[in-house]
């Protein structure tokens, strides 16, 4: 098992845990709460919230139990923004995680419901989290600027927008950043955050975020096109079906290839320059950088 895979085990049943105990004690109705956790315990690569603690743990700092509170609000908000985007009106997907999507289970009212309620809950976690006050009201803030209408909101408004359209490499970025960029930017910033770090660590951080965050979403255009339904869970070929805008459709294979990889490229070197701060150590963070990297197929 790689150290990757061994810090996932150890990890997510952590942040999982959480989330589950949270929307089981604070879900009044029955079929919206099976709703919900249906679409959380159907799994999940939990990559975002593993990028904090990876973060927070480069620092040498304790992953308490206020580290966890905010991983399980970004999950949330992530999984929300799923199911709202398999929606007919969305991408209209009947696969996701490797079970039916769960508008397909449940129907689009209580898929919609599940989503709000997400959305909702995770703020209500985190602003009850076990994290001091000033602190705490910044991860707010940052959370809800991600994840709204500057953030994964507006790019996901733009995304469906630029189906059928013939747009530029910078118009694709900024959807990219925005739609999928901006929560993994979350996850790192708040994780220095959380580990005390200063102004100048952080900017660093949010700048080696934002190169994961458009190289994550390139790797899902590419697997769009170069991997199976088995693997990766959702149904291949959608993106072309959809005539979303997507790297590889711009740039073709290679050209999102090498995108992807100069993306990563620009993530190493910052942590490379992170490291000389300090108490750094980039271990976990590289093994994220590689895991991410194309090979034979992806
Ligand atoms: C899929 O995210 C949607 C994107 C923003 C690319 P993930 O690939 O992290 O999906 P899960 O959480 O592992 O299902
Ligand atoms: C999804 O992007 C981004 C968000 C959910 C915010 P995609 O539409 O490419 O994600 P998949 O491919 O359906 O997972
Ligand atoms: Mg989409
Ligand atoms: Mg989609
Ligand atoms: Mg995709």
């Amino acid at each position: 098992m790689s150290k990757l895979e061994e810090f996932t085990k150890e990890q997510a049943p952590h942040i999982e845990d959480v989330m589950i105990r949270f929307i089981t004690e604070q879900t009044s109705d029955p079929k919206l709460a099976e709703s919900i956790l249906y679409s959380i315990n159907a799994g999940g690569k939990r990559i975002r919230p593993l990028l904090l603690v990876a973060t927070v743990a480069a620092f040498d700092k304790p992953i308490d139990l206020a580290v966890y509170q905010c991983c399980a609000a970004l999950e949330m908000i992530h999984t929300y923004s799923l199911i709202h985007d398999d929606l007919p009106a969305m991408d209209d997907d009947d696969l996701r995680r490797g079970k039916p999507t769960n508008h397909i289970v449940y129907g689009e009212a209580l898929a919609i419901l599940a989503g709000d309620g997400l959305l909702t809950a995770a703020f209500q976690l985190l602003s009850m989290a076990d994290i001091e006050a000033v602190k705490k009201v910044l991860l707010l803030q940052q959370l809800s600027q991600a994840a709204g209408t500057k953030g994964m909101v507006s790019g996901q408004a733009a995304d469906v927008q630029g189906e059928n359209q013939d747009l530029g490499l910078k118009e694709l970025m900024g959807i990219h950043a925005r739609k999928t960029g901006e929560l993994i930017r979350f996850a790192v910033v708040a994780g220095g955050v959380l580990a005390d770090q200063s102004e100048t660590i952080l900017v660093e951080l949010d700048r080696f975020a934002q190169h994961i965050g458009l190289a994550f979403q390139i790797r899902d255009d590419l697997l769009d096109v170069i991997s199976t339904t088995e693997e990766l869970g959702k149904v291949v070929h959608r993106d072309d079906a959809l005539a979303k805008s997507t790297y590889p459709a711009l740039l073709g294979l290679d050209g999102a290839k090498q995108a992807l990889s100069d993306e990563l490229t620009k993530a190493k070197q910052i942590l490379a320059q992170l490291s000389t701060y300090g108490q750094f150590d980039p271990t976990m963070l590289t093994a994220f950088i590689e895991r991410f990297e194309v090979k034979e197929n992806l």
